[in-house]
């Protein structure tokens, strides 16, 4: 196993200087140097969480951004209406856990609000759900995805470090009623925690329209030695979830979609498979990151940052900003290194959002 730098074509920076980048005509939509779209921002609100989930942050040593590190509510939305004049049209909010930031539902109105900003999602656990669905539907807010992993409240409690399943549960309950739809929930699979549930979980789908999400544990900063005997591949999902229902019946594929799609015959939900580790998807990846301290991510898995934040506090204009995500998409390596050994070493799954 080796912690190298991606090689040359995605050498990693940390500061694009708006003057000296190539000017980018304005009038399409952001291709990549491989030719794929890239228009779909998934935006870290806070590193901050109210759980500690073993497969994405350690048990101790977590250390978060102090305040003034992270882009204020006037530099985050500069960053969208740019992004959004470089064709981006789909944004998720993540963290961390996105609840936790303050003045979400103003945020989110005025996220919505931005001209070609289309659809707007977030990756939530659900524990202040409950409380806020409703003001975040009104405000804007398309559709949400929960981390459930467990259906067992004491195995849940001790794979979230914390969690409560049931304020959960109400969360999602919550989410249901005020129409935040399709409800995607998604369960990390860590071999020897909670792949013995992985039929139950299915099971949910044959009572409920939403779609259960298995995703294989990555190798992120912090947890990467539980991925390492912890993965469990789609495929033995798959074969473990079959032997139980039956064939499961392939269900239509969105390429922009990293999960491959499946439902139980008969049942109203579906089920979504994310093999980030035994089948990579990259190269349908539609995406870029932006971490709560404003760093464009260009691969999950890597660790080439773009910094807008510096850029934005040296007084760059919004269409410097979007000189500067058009440059960035340029810069968006081809994909992870996983196969060879390459590992992200700067930032944890918490920073990042999934
Ligand atoms: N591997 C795969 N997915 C992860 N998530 C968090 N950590 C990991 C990991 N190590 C996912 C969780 C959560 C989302 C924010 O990121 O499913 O829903
Ligand atoms: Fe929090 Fe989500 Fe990470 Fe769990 S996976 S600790 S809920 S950010």
């Amino acid at each position: 196993m080796t912690n190298d730098r991606p090689m040359a074509g995605s050498i990693p920076l940390t500061f694009v200087e708006p003057r000296t980048i190539p000017t980018y005509a304005t009038d399409h939509p952001a291709l990549d140097s491989f030719g794929r779209r890239i228009d779909y921002m998934r935006i870290s609100l806070t590193d901050r969480c109210n759980m500690r989930c073993v497969y994405c942050m350690p048990a101790v040593g977590m250390q978060f951004a102090p305040r003034p590190e992270l882009l204020t509510n006037d530099e985050l939305l500069l960053v969208i209406r740019a992004a959004a004049a470089a064709g981006f049209r789909k944004l998720r909010l993540t963290g961390g856990e996105p609840t936790l930031r303050q003045d979400l539902v103003e945020l989110i109105r005025a996220m919505k609000a931005i001209p070609g900003i289309e659809h707007i999602a977030m990756t939530t656990n659900a524990l202040r759900l409950r409380r806020q669905a409703k003001a975040l539907k009104e405000a804007g807010l398309d559709r949400v995805n929960v981390s459930i992993d467990s259906l067992d409240p004491l195995k849940f409690r001790q794979m979230t470090r914390g969690g409560n399943l049931e304020e959960v549960w109400a969360g999602i309950t919550a989410a249901d009623e005020v129409g935040l739809h399709p409800i995607k929930l998604n369960a990390v699979i860590v071999r020897g925690m909670n792949d013995d549930e992985v039929v139950a979980l299915a099971e949910l789908t044959t009572r409920h329209r939403w779609e259960f999400r298995f995703i294989e544990v990555m190798p992120l900063t912090g947890v990467a030695g539980l991925a390492e005997d912890g993965v469990v591949s789609s495929a033995e999902l798959i074969a473990r979830i079959e032997a139980h229902f039956g064939p499961l019946l392939p269900y239509g594929q969105d390429p922009a979609d990293p999960a491959r799609r499946y439902r139980i015959p008969g049942a109203p939900g579906k089920l979504g498979f994310i093999s980030a580790v035994t089948d990579p998807f990259c190269a349908t990846c539609n995406r870029m990151r932006l971490t709560a301290d404003g760093r464009l991510h260009l691969c999950l898995l890597r660790d080439d940052e773009v910094d807008l934040r510096a850029a934005i506090r040296n007084g760059a204009s919004q269409d410097d900003v979007e000189q500067i995500i058009r440059h960035a998409v340029q810069l968006k390596p081809w994909g992870h290194g996983l196969p060879e050994g390459i590992l992200p070493t700067l930032r944890g799954m918490s920073e990042l959002g999934g």
